[in-house]
């Protein structure tokens, strides 16, 4: 210190004020609460970080986009062909599938036998709206709202979809009890091969 005590600024009845710096701790404080504010500002009045957090987002839901679109570029969604949906009404695996669905989704409105309840007989062989596989499974899948026949295309996986219509085709002329009686056109059922 003594080598400032010369520099005496103002001397008031004894009393001195030096030109002395000020001590490093009370220096550090003042800038680091300058580097603060200017930080402060720019990630919350400015908004910094949230903008470079904004991009990073953007950058991952169009990473996510890309890679759902690669997905259904490499696995295009084709619905089955009648000649598959056929076949499938002569494999138990397939059957067993459809039953267990048929039970859960569509017993409540089309009876545990298909026999028909609020919903109509789907045993026989007379369609309201078409009775070939491909015309069943656009049924099932696009419902027919209007009329009480919920959509199921979301709600069902397509191959599930799939196996009721190979189990609906499969109880075709199963004449069960209790069966409502036949609405809509006629339509032969469509030969399943191997059977
Ligand atoms: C909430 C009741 C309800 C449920 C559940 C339901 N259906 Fe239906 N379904 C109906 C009604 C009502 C109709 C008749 C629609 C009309 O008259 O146009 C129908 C019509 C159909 C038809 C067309 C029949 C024809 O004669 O053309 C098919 C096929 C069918 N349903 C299959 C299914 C399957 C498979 C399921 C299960 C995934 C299912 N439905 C679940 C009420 C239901």
């Amino acid at each position: 210190m003594a080598e400032y005590e010369d520099k005496v600024l103002h001397d008031i009845d004894g009393i001195k004020e030096y030109d002395n710096p000020l001590p490093g701790w009370l220096m550090a404080i003042w800038w680091g609460a300058i580097a603060f504010g200017v930080l402060y500002l720019a990630f919350y009045a400015l908004r910094f970080g949230e903008r470079s957090m904004e991009s990073e987002y953007r950058a991952e839901t169009q990473k996510a986009l890309a890679s759902v679109q690669a997905h259904f570029d490499a696995n295009p969604l084709v619905p089955p062909t009648a000649a598959e949906l056929l076949a499938g009404a002569a494999d138990p695996v397939v059957l067993d599938r459809g039953s267990g669905r048929f039970a859960k989704s569509c017993a409540s409105c089309h009876g545990e036998k298909a026999q028909g309840l609020i919903g109509p007989n789907l045993t026989d062989d007379r369609w309201i709206h078409g009775g070939s596989v491909e015309q069943v499974f656009q049924s099932i899948v696009k419902g027919w709202p209007a009329k009480g026949m919920p959509p199921w295309g979301r709600a069902i996986p397509p191959e599930e979809i799939s196996a009721l219509v190979s189990y609906v085709r499969s109880l075709q002329g199963s004449a069960p009890a209790n069966a409502k009686p036949a609405e809509g056109d006629p339509f032969p059922p469509e030969p399943i091969p191997g059977r």
